[in-house]
């Protein structure tokens, strides 16, 4: 079984996997090493599209380590019968614990005084923050990551207000402008999708509150970079950002201090990279 793995992977992951098989790591030119390819196993980085899967003569599956397909062309796939797997399970703490503490740094401005302190300033009056206790969590996209972080803050005193389409029940469920309406954090959970796309724009950063604080580890789509760059100018308390429409980023978001950027590591834990490694091992050795 010939299996290429396009992006990185932890070495240890990379050992088992060459047990299962040969393993063509990070090629040169991919579209050449897919032709004779069994298995392709990707991160967020490769586009899956589907003139790269054209090129694939053997290819059966594709593992996506990690949550999103979005990277890959789902239709293109299954028209092949290409098999596409993830790992959803794997990640759902980590990013989950991002967001919380995203949520708790951002209300006290850490980050901001952290950046104040580097620069040689002291500007302890400047820094007086908000406790998260008591606030509403308004969680949009109610699935393992954005139902575990809710948990994990209503252990610490938030009020948790949802919105899911399609709606489960439950009394924390509210529609989008409710939850724009209410929240005091809005933390975004949601797959790309067309429905998600450009989510919070400018009419919704209208409905919001004064003063709301936004958390972004879900898909740099979601938000319409320009409207929340207004935004976090004028009303807002400022946003949480681990992911962005074009990766790396540089865009002018940076240039704000109560924007707070981290590079797309949500899912970037030690322990996080282990459970996505046994769940790839484990599918390819149920695909073998
Ligand atoms: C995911 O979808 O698993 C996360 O965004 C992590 C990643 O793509 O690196």
């Amino acid at each position: 079984m010939l299996i290429v793995i396009s992006d990185n992977m932890e070495q240890r992951v990379l050992d088992e996997i060459r047990e299962l098989g040969t393993v063509e790591y990070k090629p040169e030119n991919l579209e050449n090493s897919i032709r004779n390819a069994d298995v392709l196993i990707v991160r967020s980085a490769t586009k899956v599209t589907a003139g790269l899967l054209s090129k694939a003569e053997k290819l059966r599956l594709v593992i996506r380590a990690g949550v999103g397909t979005d990277n890959i062309d789902l239709a293109a796939a299954k028209e092949r019968k290409v098999a596409v797997k993830n790992t959803p399970e794997a990640s759902t703490n980590a990013v989950a614990e991002l967001a919380l503490g995203v949520i708790i740094t951002g209300l006290r401005n850490v980050q901001k005084a952290h950046h104040q302190m580097k620069n040689g300033e002291w500007k302890k009056k400047e820094l007086v923050g908000n406790e998260i206790a008591g606030k509403t969590l308004g969680v949009i996209g109610y699935g393992r990551i954005g139902r575990s972080l809710a948990e994990k803050a209503k252990a610490l005193g938030m009020r948790i207000i949802a919105y899911n389409s399609p709606a489960p029940d439950g009394k924390e469920f509210v529609d989008l402008d409710a939850l724009f309406a209410q929240s005091d954090v809005i933390s975004l959970h949601v797959p790309l999708t067309a429905q998600t796309k450009n989510m919070i724009n400018r009419e919704a950063i209208a409905k919001m509150k004064e003063g709301v604080f936004i958390v972004n580890t879900s898909r740099g789509e979601v938000i319409d970079e320009e409207a929340l760059y207004e935004g976090c100018k004028t009303k807002l308390k400022g946003a949480a950002l681990d992911v962005y429409k074009s990766e790396p980023y540089t865009g002018k978001l940076l240039e704000l201090d109560n924007v707070y950027c981290t590079p797309h590591i949500a899912a970037s834990t030690k322990e996080a990279q282990e459970r996505i490694g046994r769940s790839i091992v484990d599918i390819l050795k149920e695909f073998k």
